[in-house]
C-alpha cells in the first residue's frame, strides 16, 4: 500500500449485500468519512447504469464502492466518472499487464470486451448551487470469473479469461485504491487536465463515427467522437457538421458493434 492513498479506507467487506452502493449511501448519511470503502462476496441486487442489473459470481470479482466528498462544480461531477474508469484502466495494466481502453462514459475494456462497469449515485443538496454532499463511485470489475452468461457471451470478459491466471482479489483492490487515490487527488489539485489528457488516449472511438444511443424510443445520433469536454462531456461532431455535447448516454462504435450490441439504456439521454 502506498503511503499517499487516500481512498480505501475504512474498509468494510460483506459477504452479502444488496448492493455495495447501498451500504455505502447508510455509511455516508451517517457521516462517513471521504475515502471509507464498501466490498462484498456477492451482491443479490446490484445495480448498472440507466436500470440494468449488474450480475457476478459469487467472490470471483471486485464489488466495491468508494465514498468521495469531492469540493466541486456540481457541472464538474461527470470528471469523477473519466477519473475512476482511468483508474481501472491503470490499475488493469499495474496488476495484469494488460492494455484496457475505455469507453465513454466509464466502461473498462480488454480487447473490445468489457471488463468493467462504474456506476456513480450522488447527493445533493436541494436548491443550491452547491458541491455534492457525496458521491459514491460504484465499480464491479470482472477478476476471476471464468464464465459469462450467454446473454454477455463475447462482450463481457475478466481479468482471468484474458490472462489465463487467476488473481488476488485483494491485490487488484490495493493497486486500484492506489490508483483511484493519485488520480483523485491530482482532481483535487484542480488538474482535471491530466485526467482528461490521459482519458483521451484510452477513449474508444475517438476521431471515428459512433452512434450515440437514447434509452428508451427517440433519435439515435451519428457522429465523430472529437473530445470530451473538461467536465465529462462527449463533444461529438454530428453529420449535419454541428457540434453535439452529451453528458449521458452510451456509444456504440462501429466496429465493436458485437461487444455493445445487449448493453441497452433504459433510462434518458440528457444532452
Ligand atoms: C454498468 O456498467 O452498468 C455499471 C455497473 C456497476 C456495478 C457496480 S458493482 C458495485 C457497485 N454496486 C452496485 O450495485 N453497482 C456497482
Amino acid at each position: 500500500m502506498r503511503e499517499d492513498r487516500s481512498l480505501g479506507l475504512p474498509h468494510t467487506h460483506l459477504a452479502q449485500v444488496v448492493s455495495t452502493n447501498d451500504v455505502l449511501r447508510e455509511l455516508a448519511e451517517n457521516d462517513a468519512p471521504e475515502g471509507a470503502c464498501v466490498t462484498a462476496d456477492l451482491q443479490t441486487a446490484g445495480r448498472g447504469r440507466f436500470g440494468r442489473r449488474w450480475t457476478s459470481d459469487t467472490a470471483c470479482n471486485l464489488l466495491l464502492s468508494v465514498l468521495l466528498r469531492p469540493r466541486i462544480e456540481p457541472g464538474s461531477v461527470g470528471v469523477l466518472s473519466l477519473l475512476s474508469a482511468l483508474a481501472v484502466a491503470e490499475t488493469i495494466e499495474d496488476v495484469a499487464f494488460l492494455r484496457a481502453t475505455v469507453k465513454w462514459p466509464n466502461d473498462v475494456l480488454i480487447r473490445g470486451r468489457k471488463c468493467c462497469g462504474i456506476l456513480l449515485e450522488s447527493s445533493w443538496s436541494e436548491g443550491t448551487d452547491a458541491p455534492p454532499e457525496y458521491v459514491i463511485v460504484g465499480i464491479g470489475l470482472n477478476v476471476n470469473q471464468d464464465r459469462f452468461d450467454s446473454e454477455f457471451s463475447g462482450q463481457a470478459t475478466s481479468l482471468l479469461l484474458e490472462t489465463g491466471q487467476p488473481i488476488e482479489r485483494q491485490a487488484v483492490l490495493d493497486a486500484l485504491m492506489d490508483r483511484l487515490s493519485e488520480r483523485y487527488r491530482s482532481l483535487v489539485a484542480a488538474d482535471a487536465d491530466a485526467v482528461r489528457s490521459e482519458y483521451l488516449k484510452r477513449l474508444e472511438g475517438l476521431g471515428r463515427e459512433v452512434d450515440l444511443r437514447h434509452a428508451h424510443a427517440g433519435p439515435v445520433f451519428s457522429g465523430v467522437i472529437e473530445t470530451v469536454t473538461p467536465s465529462g462531456g462527449l463533444v461529438v461532431r454530428l453529420r449535419d457538421g454541428s457540434l453535439k455535447t452529451f453528458v449521458a448516454g452510451e456509444v456504440t462504435t462501429r466496429n465493436a458493434a458485437a461487444h455493445d450490441a445487449t448493453y441497452h439504456d433504459t433510462d434518458d439521454l440528457r444532452d
